[in-house]
């Protein structure tokens, strides 16, 4: 095999739907209060899709601006690979159907899903095609309609999710991109958390049924305090890992761009790091938990905010249902 490709990000594309579900819209359908979401989440608002908007639909508006800022065409893409919880639909692939929505007519594709860790997991999948030299732009995208599976009488989980898409471009690095590009990675399961976040109805062990439905089986379930205590530790434990490995400590990184569940895991992990909040990207408060999509619209609220700049070097986290965990260390190459 020829000699291993530098990997980069050459364009990152976002979309939310404009409807806005705010606290205080909460407030009237269940038991909740402004205060208690934002002290125990840091959450204001999320955005929900209309009724017959699905994640393809959220997930192709992300990859047209994607495309459009690198300035090519679908047909240039090689691979779409889509991360998510919330596919259309069981089959066919979520991928495919964005294939399609944006004329992609060069590609394959398929889904990947891994709780809220899929983004970061997708990357490196997709990363690892440019590696090797089989394809030069692969687009990987984080996109969910969690709204579609949140019971919305629950206080415990329907205040904490939104619904978002963000697409990213990785194409080969060239030799003026130096050092940017993506550096290393750190992935990890333990499949015995499955119990503390998951969704039971609907597969193959609880085939849809009216009963399923009435057990609210199509529901996502959780520990809240199990999956909290278990992001904290691990979310930390992989960012020290990662760090070690490169010989680097938080006070080398530009930025932190974690997965957005709870503003408090995001400080607990930026305390362990030693990491000035300017060094934190935090937007949960305007999306909620978008599970795939959180990293890259967090990527793009850094770059609105002039915090994310050619060069950086910045590092990615996430804790997710599996358990899943993830970590990635990259340069920012544009
Ligand atoms: C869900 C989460 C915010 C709950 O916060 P917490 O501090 O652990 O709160 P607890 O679950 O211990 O609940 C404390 C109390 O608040 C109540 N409560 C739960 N949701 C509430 C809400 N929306 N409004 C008001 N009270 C609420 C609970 O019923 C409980 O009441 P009780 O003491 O009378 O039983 C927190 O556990 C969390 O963020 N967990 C991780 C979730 C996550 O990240 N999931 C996605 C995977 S990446």
């Amino acid at each position: 095999m020829s000699q291993l490709q530098r990997v980069k990000i050459s364009a990152l594309g976002t979309y939310v739907p404009p409807r806005l579900l705010t606290n205080a819209d909460l407030e009237k359908m269940v038991d909740t209060t402004n205060d208690w979401i934002m002290s125990r989440v840091g959450i204001k608002e999320r955005h929900l899709v209309d009724k017959g908007v699905a994640t393809s639909d959220l997930a192709a508006e992300a990859a047209k601006v994607a495309l459009a800022r690198r300035g090519i065409v679908a047909d240039e893409l090689d691979a779409i690979i889509v991360a998510t919880v919330t596919p259309d639909m069981m089959f066919p692939a979520t991928a495919c159907l964005v294939q399609d929505k944006i004329g992609a007519k060069h590609c394959w594709g398929f889904d990947l899903q891994a709780g809220c860790s899929q983004f970061v997991y997708a990357l490196q999948v997709g990363a690892q095609f440019v590696r090797t030299g089989a394809h030069k732009k692969v687009m990987v995208i984080g996109a969910d309609v969690m709204s579609s599976i949140i019971d919305y009488t629950d206080r415990a989980t329907c205040v904490l999710f939104g619904d978002g898409a963000g697409a990213v471009i990785l194409e080969p690095a060239t030799e003026a991109d130096g050092d940017n590009g993506l550096i290393d990675f750190m992935h990890e399961v333990d499949g015995s958390g499955g119990v503390s976040l998951y969704m039971p109805g609907g597969g193959s062990l609880n085939p849809s049924s009216h009963e399923t439905v009435d057990k609210k089986m199509h529901y996502v379930h959780q520990d809240g305090t199990a999956v909290f205590k278990f992001a904290v530790r691990k979310m930390s434990e992989s960012c020290v890992n990662i760090l070690e490995r490169n010989k680097l400590t938080g006070g080398d990184i530009d930025l932190m761009i974690p997965h957005q569940a709870n503003l408090r895991i995001i400080s607990a992990t930026a305390d362990r790091l030693k990491l000035a909040p300017e060094k934190v990207v935090v937007n949960i408060e305007r999306f909620g938990n978008t599970t795939g999509a959180t990293i890259p619209l967090a990527m793009q609220t850094a770059i609105e905010d002039g915090r994310l700049k050619k060069g950086n070097l910045v590092l990615l986290a996430a804790v997710g249902a599996g358990f899943t965990i993830g970590s990635t260390l990259l340069r920012w190459a544009y």
